[in-house]
C-alpha cells in the first residue's frame, strides 16, 4: 500500500491542541454597488486627470453606494452570497465580525445591524477596526473562535462606504477610494483545507498618517469640527506608500516562513488594492511573478477593509484559484496596521 505523499508545506496550526482541526473557508461572496464613478467624472469635481490617476495609482473607476445604502446593506448582501454558496443558513451562524472604518453610525456595531438584516438570530456580533487590514485581522479573530471550538460557523465581513468620509475637495485622496463589501464563511471542518497562518502587526506611533480625526472622544462633533473638515479621511500619501511596501513584504515573508514555503509555491497573492505601484513593488521585492499578483483595483479603487475580500471572491469566481492552491492575502492600512495570511484553498 502506498503511503500518502508528504505535504509540501507546514501547517503551523497543526499543533498538539489543534490536531485534525482546520478553520476552513467554506465560501466567499462580495457585493459592489451599481453606480460607477469614472476618472473622467472626477475631472469635473477636482483638478485632476484620468492620466494622473491611472499612471500614479492604476485606478480607472470605482463604485459608489446609493445615498440610502449604508455599510450594513453592502455587508449583508456580500454575506448572503457567501452563506448561499456555503450552503449555510443564517440561523447557523454563531458569530458575525464586521471589519470597517465606515460603520453605519458611532454605535451600535454595524455587525449587529447585519445580524438583523440576515436574520442570523443566534449569532453574536461585533465590529473590528483595523482599516485596510481589517479583513485579515477578522480572519485571524474568527479562526481563534473556530480553533478553540467556541463556535462552528463564523462570518467575517469587510465592508466600507468610504465615499461617505471622502473629502471631495481633496484631490490627494478623493480619487482613490470606493465602496463595496466582501464576506467569508469560516467553519470548523476536520482535516479540510483552510487557514494555515495569519500574521498581524501595528504601529500606533504612525497613527497620524491616515485618519479621520473628527467625531470621536478626542474631537466630538461640533460646528468647529465640521468647519475644519475633521470628519473626512486625511492621508499623508507618500509616507503611507513607503510604510505599506515595507510592512506588507515583512508580513508576507514571515507568514511564508512559518509555513516553510517559498513564494514560488503560492498560486495567487492577493494584496490590498490601494495602488498599482505598491502592488508591483511588493511583488517585485517578494520575488513573485506578475502572474501571481491578483489586481482588480482598476475597477473598484481602494475599498479598505473590503478590498482583499472582494479580490479573493473574484479570484475564486474567475477560476484563478482552485481548491488545494496556496493563496496569500496581504494588507496594510491606517493604524498603522498590517497583516498577511496563507490559506490552503
Ligand atoms: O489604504 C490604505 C493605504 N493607502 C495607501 O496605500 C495609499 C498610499 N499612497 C499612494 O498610493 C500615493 O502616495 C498617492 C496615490 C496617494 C499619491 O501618489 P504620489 O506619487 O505619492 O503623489 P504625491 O502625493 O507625491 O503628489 C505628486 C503630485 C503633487 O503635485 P506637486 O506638489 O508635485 O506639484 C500633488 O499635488 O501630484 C499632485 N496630485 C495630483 N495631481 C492630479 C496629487 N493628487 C493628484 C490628483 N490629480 N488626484
Amino acid at each position: 500500500m502506498k503511503s500518502a505523499p508528504a505535504p509540501h508545506f507546514k501547517n503551523p496550526r497543526a499543533s498538539h491542541n489543534f490536531q485534525g482541526q482546520t478553520c476552513s473557508i467554506a465560501a466567499v461572496g462580495s457585493y459592489l454597488p451599481e453606480r460607477v464613478l469614472r476618472n473622467a467624472d472626477l475631472e469635473k469635481i477636482v483638478e485632476t486627470s484620468d492620466e494622473w490617476i491611472v499612471t500614479r495609482t492604476g485606478i480607472r473607476e470605482r463604485r459608489i453606494a446609493a445615498p440610502e445604502e449604508a455599510t450594513s446593506d453592502l455587508a449583508a448582501k456580500a454575506a448572503r452570497t457567501a452563506l448561499e454558496r456555503a450552503g449555510v443558513a443564517a440561523e447557523q451562524v454563531d458569530l458575525i465580525i464586521v471589519a470597517t472604518i465606515t460603520p453605519d453610525m458611532g454605535f451600535p456595531a454595524t455587525a449587529c445591524l447585519v445580524q438583523q438584516k440576515l436574520g442570523a438570530k443566534r449569532a453574536a456580533a461585533f465590529d473590528l477596526e483595523a482599516a485596510c487590514s481589517g479583513f485579515i485581522y477578522g480572519l485571524e479573530v474568527g479562526q481563534q473562535f473556530i480553533m478553540s471550538r467556541t463556535y462552528n460557523t463564523v462570518l467575517v465581513i469587510g465592508a466600507e462606504k468610504l465615499t461617505s468620509i471622502v473629502n471631495w475637495q481633496d484631490r490627494n485622496t478623493c480619487v482613490l477610494f470606493g465602496d463595496g463589501a466582501g464576506a467569508a464563511v469560516l467553519q470548523n471542518r476536520p482535516n479540510a483545507h483552510g487557514l494555515l497562518t495569519v500574521r498581524m502587526g501595528a504601529d500606533g506611533a504612525k497613527s497620524n498618517l491616515i485618519r479621520m480625526p473628527g467625531g470621536g472622544s478626542l474631537h466630538p462633533a461640533s460646528m468647529q469640527t465640521v468647519v475644519s473638515r475633521l470628519h473626512y479621511l486625511q492621508m499623508e500619501g507618500k509616507e503611507v506608500f513607503k510604510n505599506a511596501v515595507t510592512a506588507m513584504c515583512t508580513a508576507a515573508t514571515e507568514a511564508m516562513r512559518r509555513c516553510e514555503i517559498d513564494i514560488s509555491q503560492i498560486k495567487c497573492i492577493i494584496p490590498h488594492q490601494a495602488n498599482r505601484r505598491i502592488i508591483d513593488a511588493v511583488g517585485e521585492r517578494l520575488g513573485a511573478t506578475p502572474e501571481q499578483m491578483f489586481i482588480n483595483l482598476e475597477k473598484f479603487g481602494n475599498t479598505s477593509a473590503a478590498s482583499v475580500a472582494i479580490a479573493l471572491d473574484e479570484a475564486v469566481s474567475s477560476g484563478r484559484l482552485q481548491r488545494g492552491d496556496l493563496v496569500m492575502l496581504v494588507a496594510f492600512g491606517a493604524g498603522l496596521t498590517w497583516g498577511a495570511a496563507v490559506i490552503e484553498w
